[in-house]
C-alpha cells in the first residue's frame, strides 16, 4: 500500500520553492500557520478557488480568508480603515482576521469571496507560510484544512488523517503554536467580533479604545462559520463535565485530575493557551483510540477561554444534555 504520509514535505527552501510551483501551476497545497494548517490555493484563481471548495466539501456561499505578506499588496485587494491600522500595527503578522470592503479593482476570484463585497484578510506569522508568501506573486485563498465542519488540523499528519491521498503536497511546518483558528474582526461598520481567537476581545478593545461587538448577539449571521453546528470530532461531545461517560473520555485542566487512559489533563498548572493549543490534537486522539464521546470540564469565558467555549458550544451543538 503506499504510504499517504510521503506526501508530507519538509520545511527547506527547496520544498518551499516546490510549494510555489503547486500555487502556480493552481493546485492546492496544505500548508502550516500559526493558527491551524490552512488548504491553500491563488487567490486569483477561479480554478484553484473551485478545487479548494470541492476538496473540503464546503458550500459555495461559505468565503474563504486571504492571505497576504504586505499591507501594499493588500490594498490592490482591500479597502483599509483607521480600525484596521490601528488593529494591523498592533497584531500583525499574527492569528488575526480583518473583514473589509473589497476594493472593486481586486482580482481576487469571486469565487473565493462568495460573490460578497467585502473579503476576510489575514497575515499569517508562521515563519514557513511567511517565506511562501514572500516568494510568490499572489495572495493565498486558505481555509483551515479539514472536512467542512470538522475539527481544524494542528500538524500536518492531522491534514493527511482528513484528506488522505487527495492532497498531494503538504508543506510540514510543525504542530501549531496556537492551535485554534484565527480572531475575526468584521471592520466594515462598527467593529464586529465575528470568531473570538488567540487575540481576545479584551485586546482588542484596549487597541480600539472601545468596545467590540460580539457577534453571538446579532440577529443576522454575518459569517457563515458562525453557524450552530462545526469543529465536530466524529463523536459526541459534552460541555461542563465533571469526568468521563462509560466508554468516554475526558479533557480537563488544573491540580484535581491525573492523566490516567482516558482522562487527558492538558495543562496542570491550568493554562488556557496551553489548554487550547492541545484541544484539537486531544479529541483527534480520543477517536482515533475508540472512546464514544468526549466530556470537557467548563471552562472559564474570559481570554482565550471564550475562544474554547464557541468550538466547544459548537462541537457539542447536537448532543445538548
Ligand atoms: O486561523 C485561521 O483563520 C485559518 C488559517 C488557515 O488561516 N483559516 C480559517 O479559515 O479558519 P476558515 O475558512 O476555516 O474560516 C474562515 C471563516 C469562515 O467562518 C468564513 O465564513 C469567514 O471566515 N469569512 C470569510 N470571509 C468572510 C467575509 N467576507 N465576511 C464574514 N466572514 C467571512
Ligand atoms: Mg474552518
Amino acid at each position: 500500500m503506499k504510504n499517504i504520509y510521503l506526501n508530507i514535505y519538509k520545511p527547506n527552501y527547496v520544498n518551499v520553492k516546490k510549494a510555489k510551483k503547486n500555487i502556480n501551476n493552481n493546485n492546492i497545497i496544505a500548508m502550516p500557520t500559526e493558527t491551524v494548517y490552512g488548504l491553500a490555493g491563488n487567490a486569483y484563481s477561479n480554478k484553484a478557488i473551485k478545487k479548494i471548495f470541492y476538496l473540503k466539501k464546503r458550500p459555495n456561499f461559505n468565503p474563504l480568508i486571504i492571505h497576504f505578506k504586505s499591507l501594499k499588496d493588500l490594498k490592490k485587494d482591500a479597502i483599509i480603515n483607521d480600525s484596521f491600522l490601528k488593529l494591523y500595527k498592533n497584531f500583525c503578522p499574527g492569528p488575526i482576521t480583518f473583514v473589509l470592503n473589497k476594493n472593486p479593482k481586486s482580482n481576487i476570484s469571486n469565487l473565493a469571496t462568495a460573490n460578497k463585497n467585502t473579503i476576510a484578510v489575514r497575515f499569517p506569522k508562521h515563519k514557513i507560510t511567511k517565506k511562501l508568501l514572500k516568494i510568490l506573486n499572489v495572495p493565498l485563498a486558505a481555509p483551515s484544512a479539514n472536512i467542512s465542519s470538522k475539527l481544524s488540523p494542528t500538524c500536518a499528519a492531522d491534514v493527511i488523517d482528513e484528506f488522505g491521498d487527495k492532497i498531494k503536497f503538504v508543506l510540514d511546518g510543525g504542530v501549531c503554536k496556537i492551535g485554534l483558528e484565527s480572531t475575526i474582526v468584521d471592520l466594515t461598520g462598527k467593529p464586529i467580533l465575528l470568531r473570538h481567537g488567540s487575540i481576545t476581545a479584551e485586546e482588542i478593545n484596549k487597541v480600539l479604545n472601545k468596545k467590540i461587538k460580539i457577534g453571538k448577539k446579532l440577529k443576522k449571521i454575518k459569517s457563515p462559520g458562525q453557524l450552530k453546528s462545526h469543529y465536530y470530532p466524529g463523536i459526541p461531545v459534552f460541555m461542563n463535565k465533571r469526568g468521563p461517560l462509560i466508554n468516554g473520555a475526558f479533557i480537563t485542566f488544573g491540580k484535581k485530575n491525573k492523566n490516567t487512559k482516558n482522562i487527558f489533563n492538558l495543562s496542570k498548572k491550568g493554562i488556557l493557551k496551553k489548554f487550547a493549543n492541545n484541544l484539537y490534537s486531544t479529541m483527534r486522539k480520543i477517536k482515533k483510540r475508540g472512546y464514544t464521546s468526549i466530556s470537557v470540564r467548563k471552562i472559564p469565558d474570559y481570554g482565550i477561554g471564550s475562544a474554547i467555549n464557541e468550538r466547544l458550544k459548537k462541537a457539542s451543538y447536537k448532543w445538548k444534555m
